[in-house]
């Protein structure tokens, strides 16, 4: 590809990729999935130190850590090594929250107030939503906000290198509310979980994944000095 094509290529890229919901069964090839955890690996941290710590888990041990999860879930068993609270977003943080949420439900067909609905599809969000793999990213037990960076680094390094491959992708905070059965079933000692992603073939049939999440406007978020 020559360099005049990157920029196009990049934007293709960047703006393309987005959060898949519905999987077909079908596995990556192996040698790619080292190719893609790879390239995941490039990305930069704090004095290089790169300290996130990969598990990723496919055929029988994913079923394994789905059934752990779903039982985790239904026992309400919460284990956060990264407090959540409710209120954790709010002004136009919690608006664009409740946006993404009623665009993803509405695509559902799922009511605002059906809870059993949407438990129900707590309970697929834990069964990675139909994809044969799951990567879980992991900090060391010391770990802080500035660890948390490089590994949101590497995410998103991963979630790209995924696309670049034709390989969709979903990042899940909700994994990581259940650290405690994810260590367990995975056989992980002390470190912490920040969170995991689910990928695979895209099901191109399924409605939730033709959602459209905007983005903030160039000056809200962002401010130019010179
Ligand atoms: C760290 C992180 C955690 C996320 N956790 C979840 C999750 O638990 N469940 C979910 O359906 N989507 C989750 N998402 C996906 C976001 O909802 C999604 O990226 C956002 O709405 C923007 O949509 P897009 O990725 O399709 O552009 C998460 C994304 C990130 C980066």
């Amino acid at each position: 590809m020559s360099t005049d094509a990157l920029p196009t290529y990049a934007e293709k890229l960047i703006r393309g990729r987005r959060a898949v919901r519905a999987f077909r069964p079908d596995p990556v090839p192996d040698e790619t999935l080292r190719t893609i955890f790879s390239l995941a690996g490039a990305a930069p941290s704090n004095s290089n130190t790169q300290p996130w710590q990969v598990e990723v888990v496919s055929g029988p041990a994913r079923d394994r850590l789905s059934d752990a999860l779903l039982t985790a879930h239904a026992e309400g068993a919460i284990s956060t090594d990264f407090p959540y609270r409710d209120d954790l977003y709010t002004g136009v943080h919690a608006q664009r929250r409740r946006k993404a949420g009623a665009t993803m439900y509405g695509a559902l067909g799922i009511c605002r107030d059906d809870q059993e609905a949407r438990a129900a599809y707590d309970a697929e969000s834990l069964r990675f939503y139909g994809a044969p793999h799951v990567a879980l990213l992991f900090l060391p037990p010391n770990a802080e906000a500035r660890m948390a960076a490089d590994v949101g680094m590497y995410g998103q390094n991963l979630l790209l290198a995924l696309a670049a491959y034709g390989i969709a992708s979903c990042p899940q905070g909700l994994l990581s509310f259940y650290a405690d059965a994810v260590r367990e079933s995975l056989g992980v000692r002390d470190r912490k979980l920040l969170f995991g992603v689910s990928f695979g073939y895209g099901d191109p049939s399924a409605r939730v994944n033709h959602i459209c999440n905007p983005r903030a406007e160039l000056a809200e978020t962002t401010r130019f000095h010179s």
